[in-house]
Formats: structure tokens, C-alpha cells, sequence
């Protein structure tokens, strides 16, 4: 299998500066991409090949393609940052990568070269540089590489064919109205995964399975679900969308892994800041109840959602069946935006990476 060199075919017309700009300047989450994409195929016998770097546009799929009935589809979400001296750097690539590998193994798919995943990012964030919003707000550029069965058929087995893509938008804070404190559902009958499912996979399966939950957390006026385990339904597990982090003073703990849960880069990525600035952190079980108990008598003291598009939010409020409590008064937490914050710095280019986490292109 040989690893493919990208080959540049850029848009003749790509947007103007004002319009560009226009974007960059209320961007949002998810709803503007940039000129480009990148586009490398995978054919059984052959293997990767035909990268290409390609003006943004739709893709013609036969109506018989196979991700569109069986949802052979993984994908990743990672970020490229504005430096101060105007440089561009993204976050942990490699892990990316990885995590994409552990995908493709779950849904047998073929696994993308680490280097070529960081390749595919790197041609994309140079090539729409442009795109990547100034140092000093809270907007980057999110990068959502993704692969998708491109075989025609209607039998039910692995694709003979894939394509891998990779699309850039420019981000703003993933929930409206910035970072403020969210609320949370915790959801005690609808279950996320199940042991040996695919929950630890970054597969489009798990959201589409989390809007019926996410639809009636908003329901009860709340902006996530928060999902607990399929068996005994009592420890908690992520969000519809992001990971969780309990501060109980000078310690923070995260849902260990439990194999349904999705290992966010930024989830661990916490672990080491964390440590870093003094704390104790941990992976843990944290039950519904003890976080209730917790809560109620003021030993636990912030609760935080993470991930790439979410950053750190700090939880406001959360309701379950019967109950409903504020976190830290429903004012983000002092050890919560202290994380955020170092955390931020290190991907804005304005602390020193110890942990070598930046990629500068
Ligand atoms: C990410 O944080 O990158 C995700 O894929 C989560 C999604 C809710 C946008």
C-alpha cells in the first residue's frame, strides 16, 4: 500500500477577502467551509491512492452507495490555531490519527496512514490559510476529516471502496450565545452505547442515536444529554456530544473508559494540563447518585463538558427524573475556566507546548 502525495488542484474561484472576512466575523459552529477539500480514495487490491486537493463541493454518490444504508462512515473533528506571530498550528494531529485507525479497525473499514491523515489536514489548513480567524478571540478553524463505504451495492459486508475527505470551517463557541453555563439532562432510560458496541468509536451512528435523547433533554429546556451506562444505568458516561469532568476542589475526575465511552483528545489532553497546574486528576466511575449527593452537600464543587468543538463549558444545571441542582451557583467555576484557559493558551501559541502537542506548519 503506498501512502498518496496530494496532488493541488486549486478552486479558480475561490471567495473574496470581504466575503472571507464577512464570515470570520460571526462564523458560528459548522455552517460556513472554506475554499477547499482534500479527497484520497481507497480501492481494495489497489489501496490508497488519487489525493487530491479539490475545490469545495458536493459529492455524487450513486443512490445505491453503501454508507448511505449500512453507515460505514467514521469521522474526526480537530483544530488549527492562529498564533500570535500570525503562524498557524493544529492540535495533537497525531492523535487524531490514531483515534481514526481505532475507528476504521471497530467498522471495518481500511485504516488511513498516520502520516497521511496529518498530510490531508496539513495541505488543507495551508492551502485556506486565509481561513484560519485572527489570534486573540475564541474562533479557530475546525478541520473534519471523515471517511465514507463508496461501494455500489446493496449486499451487507465491508465496502470494497472508500473515500477519505477533508473539510475546514471556521469555528465560533459550539453552543449559541458563547461560553456560558449549559444545562444537562441526565437521560436514566435512553442509553448511548452498550458494552462491546461501537462507543468508542467516532461514528456518525452514535450522534444520529443521540438526537432523540438530545431532542428531549431540549425538551426539558436543557442544551446536552448526559448518557449513563446501558447496563446498570447509574454511572455516567459523555454527553451527546462531548466528555465530562467533576471538580471536587483540588481534584478533577472523568468518567473512566468503559469501552462505550469516546476517548476526546481534549478529555485527555485535561488530564496532563491538569497535573500540570497542581491538580489532582483522575478517571473514575462517578455514579448519577454521587453526583447528585456530591452536588447537594458541596463537596463536589464544578462540573465541566470537553471536547474539541465544545472546548471546556462549564455546566450550570442538570436535571434528572425528579431532581434538579445548580453547579457552582450556575456561574462557571473558578478550577473550570482556569483549565480552559491553559488549555487554550497552549493551542493559541501563548504558553510554552511542554507536552509537544502543537504541529506548526
Ligand atoms: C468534536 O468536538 O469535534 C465533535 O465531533 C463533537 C460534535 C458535537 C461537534
Amino acid at each position: 500500500m503506498t501512502t498518496p502525495t496530494i496532488e493541488l488542484k486549486p478552486s479558480a474561484n475561490p471567495l473574496s477577502d470581504a466575503e472571507r472576512e464577512a464570515i470570520l466575523a460571526n462564523p458560528g459552529f459548522g455552517r460556513h467551509f472554506t475554499d477547499h477539500m482534500v479527497t484520497i480514495r481507497w480501492t481494495e487490491g489497489r489501496g490508497w491512492h488519487d489525493g487530491q486537493l479539490v475545490p469545495y463541493a458536493p459529492i455524487p454518490l450513486d443512490p445505491a452507495t453503501h454508507v448511505l444504508h449500512y453507515a460505514q462512515e467514521i469521522f474526526e473533528g480537530l483544530k488549527a490555531y492562529r498564533r500570535p506571530d500570525g503562524s498557524v498550528a493544529t492540535f495533537r494531529p497525531e492523535k487524531n490519527a490514531l483515534r481514526f485507525q481505532a475507528s476504521s479497525r471497530r467498522l471495518a473499514m481500511p485504516e488511513l496512514p498516520v502520516e497521511t491523515f496529518i498530510e490531508a489536514c496539513d495541505v488543507l489548513v495551508q492551502q485556506d490559510k486565509a481561513w484560519v480567524p485572527a489570534h486573540g478571540g475564541e474562533e479557530s478553524l475546525y478541520l473534519r476529516p471523515f471517511m465514507i463505504a463508496t461501494e455500489v451495492g446493496l449486499g451487507v459486508k465491508p465496502a470494497n471502496e472508500y473515500l477519505f475527505l477533508v473539510i475546514a470551517s471556521p469555528a465560533g463557541a459550539y453552543f449559541p450565545g458563547g461560553v456560558r453555563p449549559v444545562s444537562i439532562w441526565a437521560s436514566e432510560d435512553r442509553v448511548r452505547a452498550v458494552p462491546g458496541g461501537m462507543g468508542d468509536a467516532k461514528t456518525g451512528g452514535n450522534y444520529a442515536a443521540s438526537l432523540l435523547a438530545q431532542a428531549e433533554a431540549a425538551a426539558k429546556g436543557c442544551d446536552q444529554v448526559c448518557y449513563l451506562d446501558a447496563v446498570e444505568h447509574k454511572w455516567v458516561e459523555e454527553l451527546g456530544g462531548m466528555n465530562l469532568y467533576f471538580v471536587y476542589g483540588d481534584k478533577i475526575v472523568t468518567p473512566s473508559l468503559s469501552g462505550s465511552i469516546l476517548e476526546g483528545v481534549t478529555r485527555d489532553s485535561l488530564l496532563t494540563v491538569a497535573r500540570d497546574l497542581g491538580y489532582e486528576a483522575e478517571e473514575a466511575r462517578v455514579s448519577i447518585d454521587q453526583w447528585q449527593r456530591d452536588s447537594e452537600n458541596g463537596t463536589l464543587t464544578e462540573v465541566f463538558a470537553c471536547g474539541t468543538a465544545a472546548v471546556i463549558t462549564p455546566v450550570g444545571t442538570v436535571k434528572r427524573a425528579g431532581a434538579e441542582w445548580k453547579q457552582s451557583g450556575g456561574e462557571p467555576g473558578e478550577v473550570t475556566m482556569r483549565l480552559r484557559q491553559a488549555l487554550l493558551d497552549i493551542q493559541r501559541g501563548i504558553t510554552e507546548d511542554r507536552h509537544g502537542w502543537m504541529h506548526e506548519l
